[in-house]
């Protein structure tokens, strides 16, 4: 098995790109969970808080993580042929596959990017860690409340992406199980162990 795809079989470099990303974000959402609970039980001292400061340490960085990992994976699939559907799908079904597949890679760049811009964004002074940093570089300009571009701006985009990604990750999942209970087609034991 190779590490590059071919027209019918996803090789290793794709494969485990997939699945490092689904680990990643499954660690990433409840981390982001958990560390927004933090912050309201600390809103008044929260800069000196060491919860907050570790939650957010660990958000931040698996954040920029997923980030780079999926400009990688991006970079491959591009450079790479992509595996034909099987034939049996139907036109429409082959779009509603394209438009998925595509939401979610937009969505591992707009989490990470709109996370980022929240926090460059904010009028005080928070940390951007990542790894041991603490002061990662402003992607928007830092602005006062009443602003138009404000922290609250881009973490409501950031809470969309999970109100909006829960419900297409879970036409994903289905849509694997349907392959693979249903129409047994062999899509999600090429995408688990090359076929
Ligand atoms: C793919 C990557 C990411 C995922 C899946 C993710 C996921 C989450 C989740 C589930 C929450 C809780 C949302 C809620 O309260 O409804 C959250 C909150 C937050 N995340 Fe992320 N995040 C990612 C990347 C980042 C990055 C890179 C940063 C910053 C460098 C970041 C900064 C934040 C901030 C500041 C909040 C609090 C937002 C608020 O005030 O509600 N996130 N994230
Ligand atoms: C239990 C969870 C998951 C299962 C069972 C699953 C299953 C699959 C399968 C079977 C394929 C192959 C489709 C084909 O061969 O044409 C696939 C492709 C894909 N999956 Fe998942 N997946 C899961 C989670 C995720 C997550 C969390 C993401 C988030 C980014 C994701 C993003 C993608 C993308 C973008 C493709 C299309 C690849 C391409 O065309 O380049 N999947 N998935």
């Amino acid at each position: 098995m190779g590490l590059r795809n071919t027209a019918s079989q996803w090789g290793r470099v794709s494969r485990a790109f997939h699945w490092v990303m689904l680990a990643m974000i499954a660690v990433q959402i409840p981390v982001g969970f958990w560390m927004v609970e933090v912050y309201e039980v600390y809103t008044e001292t929260y800069a000196d808080d060491t919860w907050v400061m570790y939650t957010s340490r660990i958000h931040h960085t698996m954040g920029f993580l997923v980030f780079g990992v999926a400009l990688a994976r991006l970079g491959w699939r591009v450079s790479n042929p992509t595996p034909d559907l099987p034939p049996a799908l139907t036109t429409y079904m082959r779009w509603l596959v394209r438009i998925t597949h595509a939401a979610l890679y937009t969505l591992i760049l707009v989490y990470p990017l709109s996370g980022w811009a929240s926090l460059s964004a904010y009028e005080g002074e928070f940390p951007i860690f990542f790894l041991l940093w603490d002061d990662m570089p402003r992607i928007v300009p830092q602005v006062e409340e009443g602003a138009t571009f404000t922290y609250e701006f881009f973490a409501e985009i950031h809470r969309y992406c999970w109100k909006v990604g829960a419900g297409i990750l879970g036409l994903h999942v289905l849509g694997a199980l349907w392959h693979h209970y249903v129409a047994r087609d062999g899509v999600l034991l090429r995408m688990w162990r090359g076929g």
